[in-house]
């Protein structure tokens, strides 16, 4: 790994969540891009947001306490970025977009239909630090677009290709998770395309194996998967011992070659 260098403190954590912040009612109604904004506590659910004072979103914050988190999906992102880079204080934000309001439930204000997730959120604490007013409030209600939930009734927030921040960009966050949290303690894998990916000079086989593998145009566990056992033992030079070595090899990857013969060959 190479020498660090040393930064003067910067705020590139990060991916953090993007989202568009609703709030206020009537003439006060608004929407404004926040990207400092997170969970702190899971009993009562709590989420922080940081405002700078200079926002015309603070003191409608300050005065009603209430405010929905509107979910940025891809298709919400140059609303998430028009609403952070104008000010409700020069234009009507929601007319300007043309999104469409959806009356919270436990709320006055409004959040966004377009959003896929929608998190609606009471003020407990107002907490002043140097720049910006953090925000410390309970999500007294999530609202969720059917399709995050599947059949068991989880919800897949990932399904919905959210838009992160980080470092002055958006970035895309995947829609397939890479694994659960505590898959190391489970004797899980890392996500199956790891898997695929892992080259067959990788495996620990013998260097004799792998040339032969590779003359077969074998290069990856991915390319072990496509083909069969009796496929293997049909190659050039491949006897029982070598196909059992390779079958072996790939079990510690918790796979093994395809058992159907209709498998075509690569
Ligand atoms: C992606 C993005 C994230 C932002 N995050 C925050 C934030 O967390 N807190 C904040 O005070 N301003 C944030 N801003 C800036 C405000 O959204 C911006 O100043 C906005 O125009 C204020 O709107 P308002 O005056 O209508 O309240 C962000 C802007 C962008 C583009």
């Amino acid at each position: 790994m190479n020498q660090k260098i040393s930064k003067t403190p910067d705020l590139s954590l990060g991916p953090v969540p993007t989202m568009i912040m609703t709030l206020g009612t009537g003439e006060e109604e608004n929407m404004i891009a926040v990207a400092w904004t997170g969970i702190v506590n899971n009993d009562p659910p709590m989420i922080y947001v940081s405002v700078n004072p200079s926002r015309f979103s603070y003191p409608v914050l300050k005065k009603t306490g209430e405010f929905v988190l509107n979910a940025v999906s891809p298709a919400l992102l140059q609303d998430v970025d028009f609403t952070g880079s104008v000010s409700g204080r020069d234009i009507d934000k929601w007319e300007a977009t043309g999104l469409t309001k959806e009356p919270a439930k436990k709320l006055a204000c409004c959040g966004i239909w377009e959003s896929p997730v929608q998190y609606e959120c009471k003020v407990t604490e107002v907490i002043k630090l140097p720049s910006h007013v953090m925000f410390l409030a309970e999500i007294v209600n999530v609202n969720i677009d059917p399709g995050l939930i599947d059949g068991r009734g989880d919800f897949h927030p990932e399904h919905a290709g959210l838009v992160a921040y980080m470092n002055g960009r958006y970035v895309e966050t995947a829609t397939e998770p890479v694994c659960d949290t505590g898959y190391t303690l489970n004797g899980q894998l890392p996500y199956e395309s790891k898997i695929e990916a892992v080259q067959i000079y990788e495996m620990g086989l013998p260097e004799q194996i792998c040339r032969k593998l590779y003359e077969a145009r074998l290069y990856n566990i991915g390319d072990l998967r496509n083909v069969t056992k009796e496929y293997l033992l049909s190659l050039p030079g491949f006897g029982k011992k070598t196909v059992d070595a390779i079958i072996e090899a790939m079990a510690e990857y918790g796979t093994a070659p395809a058992e159907d013969m209709s498998v075509p060959a690569p």
